[in-house]
């Protein structure tokens, strides 16, 4: 049990750097929102709802702290969907949208790493 949920923190972490990654390399480049964003999105956040309930480790989950990244995924799907429509209707994403996906990623990541 321990070692499938490894498995699954595997696929978590997969989903974050495919999320975080997909979008530096944006951020470096034109500024637009691709398909491995949302790919990579939907990975981290299946994944941590299945790390979410308690199996296969002894420690106590912190729900604090799991309901919390849970907001801040729901908020960088919403801004994914704005942005997306917006760069279909304009060509563009607003700025503040593209760096917010950007930011409340790697907020996630930091939660998820600090908050001990
Ligand atoms: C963009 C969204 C997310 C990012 C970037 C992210 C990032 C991370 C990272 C880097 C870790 C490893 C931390 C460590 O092992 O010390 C982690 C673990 C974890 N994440 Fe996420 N996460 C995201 C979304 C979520 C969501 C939506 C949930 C649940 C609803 C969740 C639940 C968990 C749990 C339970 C762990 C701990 C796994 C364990 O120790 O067994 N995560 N996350």
């Amino acid at each position: 049990m321990e070692n499938l949920r490894h498995l699954v923190l595997l696929f978590h972490l997969v989903g974050f750097a495919v999320l975080f990654g997909a979008w530096v390399v944006e951020a470096f480049g034109k500024h637009r929102i691709t398909r491995f964003m949302n790919w990579g999105l939907a990975l981290a956040g299946l994944a941590g709802l299945i790390l979410a309930a308690p199996w296969g480790t002894d420690g106590d989950m912190n729900y604090m702290k799991i309901g919390i990244k849970l907001v801040v995924l729901i908020v960088i799907g919403a801004l994914l969907g704005i942005g997306a429509g917006r760069q279909r209707k304009t060509g563009s994403v607003p700025p503040a949208i593209f760096w917010s996906i950007g930011v409340l990623t790697l907020t996630n990541a930091a939660i998820a790493v600090l908050w001990q």
